[in-house]
């Protein structure tokens, strides 16, 4: 149940949402090639938490906000907090993740896995907000080539944001949305469910 009382169908795929390896993968792969930063990473739409674990690793923030509508999903990643974050940097919260619950200006690093064509446009413009000058968004797309949502699951997909089918098409997406410098290679599974995605590096303007 979300804080208002409703379900979201992410409760409902939450509890075997790990099994699925490729999420892990993803999530380290986008943050492995950015630079340690001090201070404050947003993962929107963290689900279990995996980009937000992986940032705790790799980029050795001071804080992390990581947002999810799913309380199942965040509950998820709270338990396996015990364990991964015993200091409690990663601050989980249930909310919508648009706008996320961050002050203007403030966030060194925004991390968005595999969750980026269930908020829309609007979370490119709340990025902006929220990211300061020079600071590095990273998320990732699925290809429309192997993307096949359940019709519960297409129901949620605003239409605003089309899927990019290259690499290319996702730099553009991204540097038309407002960001700068961006770069995007595509990943694989290598099992025999093929799927594959975009991952987007870019920066917020101004420096
Ligand atoms: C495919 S999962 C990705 C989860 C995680 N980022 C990962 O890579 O493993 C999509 C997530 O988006 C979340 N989500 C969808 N719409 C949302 C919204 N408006 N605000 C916050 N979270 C949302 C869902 O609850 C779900 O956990």
């Amino acid at each position: 149940m979300t804080a208002d009382g409703t379900t979201t169908p992410f409760d409902a795929i939450a509890a075997a949402y790990d099994e699925d390896d490729f999420h892990q993968v993803i999530a380290e792969r986008l943050v492995t090639d950015i630079p340690t930063t001090g201070g404050l990473v947003v993962d929107v739409a963290t689900g279990t938490g995996h980009a937000a674990f992986a940032a705790l690793q790799h980029l050795r923030p001071q804080r992390i906000v990581a947002v999810d509508l799913s309380p199942a999903m965040i509950a998820s990643a709270a338990a396996k907090a015990e364990s991964l974050d015993p200091s409690g940097v990663i601050d989980w919260r249930v909310a919508d993740a648009v706008p996320a619950p961050v002050a203007d200006g403030t966030a060194d690093v925004v991390l968005c896995a595999s969750s980026l064509h269930f908020l829309g446009m609007a979370a490119f413009t709340d990025w902006l907000r929220i990211l300061r000058p020079g600071g590095v968004l990273a998320y990732s797309l699925p290809s429309p080539e192997t993307f096949n949502p359940s019709p519960t699951f297409a129901a949620l997909i605003p239409r605003d944001l089309a899927l990019p089918p290259t690499p290319s098409a996702a730099i553009h997406l991204t540097e038309a949305a407002g960001f700068t410098q961006a770069s995007a290679t595509e990943l694989k599974t290598t099992t025999d469910r093929p799927r594959s995605v975009f991952l987007v590096h870019a920066k917020a303007p101004g420096r």
